[in-house]
């Protein structure tokens, strides 16, 4: 059973629901917790007097720009005095967490470790985080999920947990997903292995400490429980630790995955596959193979398409496409002012035209045709979205990372290579 009279060592059985009860059997993700004292048990949340540009950040005017656009690597340098909770910086999104509603896309930057006596859960949605310089060490009330440059973790929605930096400071980027959850890719053709498999991800073991007065108002332990509620702050302090979960069951928990273990498929015939076959994770919109949010990798890779223009085609998407750099460089952006490069991040949102930068289209073009492994340590990112993405103030101008010729140096020296065939009559209405 779940729910005994009386749980073993005297615990308390929580559900933590992430789905509705009725939700489709496969939809529906719920876990339980069997902890000392139950979540209820806190003093009320009062709004929070500090003040984060985290959430500052996602309450400015947000920017909607047909224009492709590009960062420089965000600071973390200047983030000494910054946790990871205070030093996450809104870069844009779409949607409304009342609503259960789209996605906001964040750079993180952290200097220090969060306070012992910390917990931090948001009630607007589950974060994807992808680390990319320095290791995040997550205590959740699951347990502890270790995650370093080229791991991802999820932490869903009303997840409490509390980050520290065991190597220094810490930059990386982060999704926040208002609706629905992360799943798979259905494979379908490629079969029953293949892209992500389900058992790489890894799950934290229970830990729990002890911290307790004789009831749950009782006490001289201080936690100060931070929570984001419709992107804004509250804070309440319990005495005793909200990291108390002895055991847990369900499937409703925070994970990690290694993108070295992903299992990159591409042609072995003609032609530059869609990018789709790089997905890592995926949350489906209710339009079938829609995706709100879609975590793509560009990961080491043969490249051996016969007569085939290798580099990514020239394209405008109905999906927009906000990509991040982990490490090392990316095949198809070569020049350009600071360029593409790890810590960085560029925007090509719905119906901007990109593609590789004239340079590599060169490249590309006269390249010998023998297989050739691309991408050797490296690993590009993109945040795939069915939405269209507004830049927040932050993003566009205070972050002062944006890249001003990114545009003109990728693609303003694209040569015209056609030529009028001998013999053809030009068909013009002005003839
Ligand atoms: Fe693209």
């Amino acid at each position: 059973m779940n729910s005994p009279q009386k749980c073993p060592y005297g615990l308390y059985a929580e559900k933590l629901s992430g789905t509705a009860f009725t939700a489709p059997r496969h939809e529906n993700k719920q876990t339980w917790l069997y902890r000392v004292l139950p979540s209820c048990s806190h003093p009320p949340y009062k709004p929070s007097e500090e003040k984060s540009e985290a959430v500052e950040t996602t309450k400015e005017k947000v920017h909607y720009i047909p224009n492709q656009l590009r960062w420089d690597p965000f600071d973390h340098n200047e983030a000494k005095n910054d946790d990871f909770v205070s030093g996450l910086r809104y870069v844009g999104g779409a949607g409304d967490p009342t609503m259960k509603s789209g996605i906001g896309i964040y750079i993180y930057a952290a200097g220090k470790s969060m306070d012992e006596k910390s917990a931090y859960y948001s009630a607007d949605g589950d974060l994807l985080i992808v680390a990319q310089d320095g290791d995040l060490d997550i205590r959740t009330e699951f347990g502890w999920l270790l995650v370093r440059p080229m791991e991802i973790c999820v932490i869903p929605r009303g997840v409490k947990y509390q980050v520290h930096l065991p190597s220094g400071s810490a930059r990386g980027y982060a999704l926040e997903l208002y609706q629905g959850h992360f799943v798979l890719p259905e494979l379908g053709p490629i079969g029953s292995n293949g892209l992500a498999n389900a058992r790489d991800f890894q799950a934290p073991v229970a830990c729990f400490s002890e911290d307790f007065g004789a009831t749950a108002s009782e006490g001289s332990a201080r936690y100060a429980v931070t929570v984001k509620f419709n992107n804004t702050l509250f804070r309440t302090e319990q005495p005793h630790t909200p990291f108390d979960v002895v055991g847990w069951a369900g499937n409703y928990y925070p994970y990690k995955y290694d993108l070295g273990r992903f299992n990159t498929i591409g042609t072995i015939s003609y032609d530059h596959p869609d990018p789709s076959i790089f997905t890592v994770l995926s949350a489906p919109s209710p339009v079938p193979g829609t995706a709100v949010a879609d975590f793509v990798i560009f990961p080491p890779r043969w490249l051996v398409g016969e007569d085939t223009f290798r580099p990514p085609y020239y394209h405008r998407n109905t999906m927009s496409e906000f990509m991040g750099l982990i490490c090392g460089g990316y095949d198809a952006k070569r020049g350009g002012s600071g360029g593409f490069v790890p810590g960085g991040a560029s925007l090509h949102n719905v119906m901007s035209g990109h593609g590789p930068d004239a340079e590599s289209n060169e490249g590309a073009r006269n390249a010998e045709l023998a297989p050739v492994k691309v991408g050797g340590g490296s690993c590009a990112f993109m945040f795939e979205s069915c939405l269209m993405l507004g830049v927040s103030e932050w993003g566009l101008r205070t972050c002062k990372k944006v890249q001003e010729g990114y545009s003109e140096e990728s693609w303003g020296g694209v040569k015209t290579h056609w030529k009028m065939p001998e013999g053809v009559q030009v068909n013009s209405h002005l003839a």
